[in-house]
């Protein structure tokens, strides 16, 4: 489901049920859908999937769906431009228009069995926290879970809120780094890929989940098959400039695939000629 009835362009209305700030410059909107086929579009929602939230007057942008266990639909929003910095301006009660969801998601069925770890990089995890959820509500449905979670300062890691809960999942590891700490910080210092290195997670039976810039996907991934996974074994989620999200305007393209409707989720075979066009 894309769109309002017959136009795939028109948003769904919702209405802003809660706000909260989850890293410096980054507000978690959390959307009620007010019609019923918005409704019903929400409820079809799987993780990995995006949707072009509105502020009216503003205009729209995409965003990786952040939702959590609740009936609400969530957006984790970096204020950065226009649109971005109107939402963040908008308070609890205030209407928003939703279009979507759209986009493939993270083949959470083929992937049970297996164990899984998890790179979040800065706003980059907002699209893994209903991965992390899936997995952690279906514990027994998959292998172990290792979480690797990066940003470039402790103020911009996201989610801090479920930290201890993730830490003290059954069979979960949960690691943390930063680039640059500060006068609080005691944990790791370093990049994603260094943890990564340090941690050097099981490599049979095991899916890679990757979200995070452009860059971090790079080389997060040369890490890995340094390691020895296969890129059959690696899976990522891409932003692409967007307009129509639907396939139609070729905005997102990437080769013969286009980000909005192939993706956002790629496996790195399908994506690895056309990273380096992101960096
Ligand atoms: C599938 C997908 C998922 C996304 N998920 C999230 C998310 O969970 N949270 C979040 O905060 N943002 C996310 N984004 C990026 C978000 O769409 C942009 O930040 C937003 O469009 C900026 O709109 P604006 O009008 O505020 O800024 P603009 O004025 O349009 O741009 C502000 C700055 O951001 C840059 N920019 C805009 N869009 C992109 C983009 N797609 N990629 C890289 N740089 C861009 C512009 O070049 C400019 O420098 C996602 C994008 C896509 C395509
Ligand atoms: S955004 Fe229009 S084709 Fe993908």
């Amino acid at each position: 489901m894309s769109g309002n009835g017959s136009n795939p362009m028109r948003p769904f209305i919702g209405r802003l049920a809660g706000i909260r700030d989850v890293a410096t410059g980054i507000r978690l909107f959390q959307v009620e859908m007010a019609e019923t086929e918005g409704q019903a579009a929400a409820a079809g929602y799987r993780p990995g999937q995006f949707a072009f939230l509105s502020a009216f007057g503003a205009g729209e942008a995409p965003f990786g769906l952040a939702s959590g266990r609740g009936p609400y639909l969530e957006f984790a929003v970096s204020a950065l431009g226009h649109v971005t910095h109107t939402l963040h301006g908008l308070e609890v009660g205030d209407p928003v228009g939703v279009r979507g969801p759209l986009g493939n998601w993270f083949p959470m069925e083929e992937i049970k069995g297996r164990n899984v770890v998890i790179l979040g990089g800065g706003i980059g995890g907002a699209p893994l926290r209903p991965v992390i959820h899936t997995i952690l509500d279906n514990r027994d449905d998959y292998g172990h879970l290792t979480i690797l979670w990066a940003a470039r300062s402790p103020d911009l890691l996201v989610f801090t809120d479920e930290f201890d809960e993730w830490r003290a999942a059954p069979d979960t590891e949960f690691h943390v780094t930063v680039d640059r700490g500060d006068e609080n910080w005691s944990g790791n210092v370093g990049l994603i890929t260094q943890l990564l290195e340090q941690v050097a997670p099981q490599i049979d039976n095991t899916v890679t989940i990757t979200c995070g810039p452009p860059i971090m996907i790079h080389f997060a991934f040369l890490t890995q098959q340094k390691l020895g996974f296969t890129p059959q074994q690696m899976l990522t989620t891409l932003e692409a400039r967007m307009h129509c999200g639907i396939g139609k305007c070729g905005r997102c393209n990437m080769g013969e695939k286009f980000v909005c409707i192939d993706g956002p989720v790629f496996w790195q075979y399908e994506i690895k000629e056309f990273l380096e066009g992101f960096l």
